[in-house]
């Protein structure tokens, strides 16, 4: 087929999407199936602030894709609508904080959300930006709601002297309120906060449990509704698609990210319905997808470290300990030419990925030997390669360390 021939068919055919931006991760539909009791309980927390009352800071914490995000949006547009309503000046901040993961940037953005402008692009201290948001908040609302989303990576990097600042800023506030909702989706982060942060930050919690297949199903066919055309989606593929991203914690971003490919593969292969078979192409797009994303996003040394448990992996090593990942990690940085990190910090290293849920990292005995970390991935090994053989220094180094035979082979492995 010539492009032309190509161009054609695609604009004479009519897509099988009617509005796909309701599968974008950020869409937030007027309804969220099976969310009922967690929007009842933060909108009976923040209603107090109607009357007058400051909410209670909130703590949000569950799996990935389990809501926590959509929920606190949708009640807190809700809130500022019927604040407006009633003639009051309710507003609402919104900071992600795996993007800023700075106490400055913390502080700028929130500058920003509120329309506290004319800041410099650097150079004040925090303390003065701090002492800025105050005041322009006090001379203007009644409430500001700050959500910290995604806030163990603001914790991570720069401590909780931020958090701790914020949860006194109504000391500080004459006539309005400031409440803080954080949101985190790791069950460890709870360790790295001073007892009197968290304490003043969980006034109340949400737990946000995952969803099962069921409950899966019926955001699917929501979604899937809004976004094709009638009687494109077959009962089968949603029940599918359902079930593969219950299988793990029931996460509804998994889910809708399945629905999307395989309406971007049945349209792509001129199909005029989405299929089962259309539903298990996308798992390996998906999940390819979500790793990638999660390991561009890693900092340079934990991806050194992550690519020598990918070399072990690849070499059939079955025993893969600490001493092995460390011995594989200084040859891999010598050969790239970077300096590799002590083993203190390579500890370090494997924790965090063991938090992001890349490996498993079970301290075990060796009898007489003493005690050591044993790595597995959770990670797909041939999806991981993948990646890394993306980026071509890896992928030298891959090549170097396993051989091109062993790496094509994974590759092509079914
Ligand atoms: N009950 C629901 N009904 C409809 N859509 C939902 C529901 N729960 C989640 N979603 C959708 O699933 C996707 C993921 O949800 P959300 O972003 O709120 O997850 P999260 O808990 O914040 O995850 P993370 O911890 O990874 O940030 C979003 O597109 C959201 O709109
Ligand atoms: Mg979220």
């Amino acid at each position: 087929m010539s492009v032309d021939q190509i161009f054609d068919e695609l604009l004479n055919r009519e897509s099988l999407f009617i509005n796909k931006r309701v599968l974008s991760h950020d869409y937030i539909p007027e309804i969220l199936p099976h969310r009922e009791a967690e929007i009842q309980k933060l909108a009976y927390i923040l209603a107090s602030a109607l009357k007058g009352g400051k909410p209670s800071n909130v703590f949000m914490y569950g799996k990935t894709g389990t809501g926590k995000t959509a929920v606190a949006k949708y009640v807190l547009k809700k809130l500022i609508e019927r604040g407006e309503r009633l003639g009051l000046h309710f507003k609402y901040a919104y900071v992600n904080c795996r993007y800023r993961k700075t106490n400055y940037r913390v502080l700028v953005k929130i500058c920003e959300e509120i329309g506290c402008r004319g800041l410099p692009e650097t150079g004040l201290p925090a303390d003065v930006i701090f002492d800025k948001i105050v005041k322009y908040i006090d001379e203007r609302d009644q409430l500001v709601v700050i959500i910290l989303d995604e806030l163990d990576w603001l914790v991570k990097t720069s401590g909780d002297d931020i958090l701790y600042q914020l949860t006194r800023i109504n000391n500080e506030l004459n006539k309005a309120q400031v409440s803080i909702i954080g949101i985190t989706n790791d069950i460890k982060f709870k360790n790295y906060l001073d007892g009197r942060v968290l304490s003043s930050l969980s006034e109340e919690s949400i737990v946000f449990r995952p969803y099962n297949s069921e409950q899966l199903y019926d955001i699917l066919k929501q979604r899937a509704e809004m976004a094709f055309r009638e009687g494109v989606v077959t009962e089968g593929a949603l029940r599918l698609a359902a079930a593969y991203a219950g299988r793990e914690h029931g996460d509804a971003r998994r889910a809708i990210d399945l629905l999307r490919v395989a309406g971007e593969i049945a349209e792509r292969e001129g199909a005029s319905k989405i299929l089962e078979e259309h539903i298990i192409k996308a798992v390996d797009e998906v999940d390819k997808d979500i790793i990638g994303a999660t390991v561009r996003d890693l900092p340079l040394q934990e991806q050194l470290v992550l690519l020598a448990i990918t070399v072990l992996k690849a070499l059939g090593e079955q025993q893969i300990t600490t001493g092995k990942v460390k011995n594989t990690y200084e040859k891999i940085c010598t050969y790239l030419g970077y300096s590799p990190l002590s083993l203190r910090r390579l500890n370090d290293i494997l924790s965090d990925l063991e938090t992001l849920g890349i490996i498993l990292a079970p301290v075990t005995s060796l009898g007489r030997y003493g005690r050591t970390k044993l790595i597995s991935l959770e990670v797909d090994l041939k999806s991981l390669v993948k990646i890394f053989l993306e980026d071509s220094l890896y992928a030298a180094a891959l090549s170097e360390f396993v051989g091109e035979e062993a790496i094509q082979k994974i590759v092509k492995a079914k």
